[in-house]
């Protein structure tokens, strides 16, 4: 599988982008979309389903374009949208049996397809009661496995893992690793820790821009060396906000301990700041950070 994306952009008004000039080159396996609220994390899952158009700029999927051949990217393509809504009066057997007709899966398989997603999103147990009862993670898993229905070859989700508690996340994880083998997967999050694990690679976007694609190793070594941490004292935090990147901060006793990017450590370094091990999230609040 190939997926290209050349040029892509998504004009809503004059002027205002949801998505601008954006390119990206993927092939089989888990991208994680990562970015803050209004990123165009969704603009962008949108277009590649189809079910919004490019202002301008193309999508190929192996090479066909899939602006112009929609029906091309259907039949492969597995999507949960953000705000996917399920039918509360049906259980969850019924409802993944009405998507499977309204999306043409039919035969012998289904049957067995249908227990096995249920099984492995841990919906089994409850498959008989009615949708409206579940729990949100057990909504949220319901509108996973209706995107996996058509063993599909493009699975994009935006924002599968809200609502799912660790353990369902583990689950989750499993059931995605599994399916990547011979498929693009895309999913979306504003939260580091829910794809760092399961990506391979991550693509970090703000402003309907992509600010880098890359695998998750290479992302965190653009920082390594550079974090650090030192105590304050509470008064001065708002000065030194306002001269260092500060990652995050955390009380300790009556001072704070800061956590920040000093691009300049080995000219900076003394006792009082302590060198510390990059991470995914170091990496993405750094390059999201707006100055
Ligand atoms: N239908 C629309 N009409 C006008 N503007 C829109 C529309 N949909 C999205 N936008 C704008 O486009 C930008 C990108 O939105 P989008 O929903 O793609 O972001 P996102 O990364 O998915 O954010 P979130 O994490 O909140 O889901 C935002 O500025 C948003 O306000
Ligand atoms: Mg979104």
């Amino acid at each position: 599988m190939k997926l290209e994306i050349k040029n892509l952009s998504k004009r809503y008004k004059k002027n205002q982008y949801g998505l601008k000039n954006y390119s990206l080159e993927l092939e089989s396996g888990i991208l994680g979309l990562l970015g803050p609220n209004g990123a165009g994390k969704s603009t962008l899952l949108k277009m590649i389903a189809t079910i919004s158009k490019p202002s301008d700029g193309t999508i190929y999927l192996n090479g066909q374009d899939i602006v112009q051949e929609p029906n091309l990217m259907r039949a492969q393509l597995g999507y949960l949208p953000q705000d996917f809504g399920v039918y509360h009066n049906l259980n969850a057997f019924e409802f993944l049996n009405y998507m499977a007709a309204m999306k043409g899966v039919g035969g012998s398989h289904l049957k067995k397809r249908i227990h096995l997603l249920l099984e492995s999103l841990n919906l089994i147990d409850n498959a008989k009661r009615s949708i409206g009862t579940y729990s949100g993670g057990m909504k949220q898993r319901v509108g996973i496995a209706q995107a996996l229905l058509n063993n599909p070859k493009v699975i994009l989700l935006d924002e599968p893992t809200v609502g799912l508690d660790p353990q369902e996340r583990v689950g989750f994880r499993n059931l995605i690793s599994e399916l990547a083998d011979d498929a693009i997967v895309i999913l979306s999050s504003h939260i580091v820790s829910d794809i760092d694990t399961i990506s391979d690679q991550v693509a970090i976007m703000q402003d309907g821009q992509l600010l880098v694609l890359d695998d998750i190793d290479e992302i965190i070594n653009s920082v390594q060396g550079k974090v650090v941490t030192t105590i304050i004292d509470k008064a001065s935090l708002t000065t030194f906000k306002s001269t260092h990147t500060v990652i995050n901060t955390m009380r300790e006793g009556n001072n704070i301990k800061v956590r920040y990017i000093d691009d300049h450590v080995t000219d900076n370094i003394n006792k009082d700041i302590t060198q510390e091990d990059a991470t995914l999230e170091d990496a993405y609040l750094y390059l999201t950070k707006k100055n």
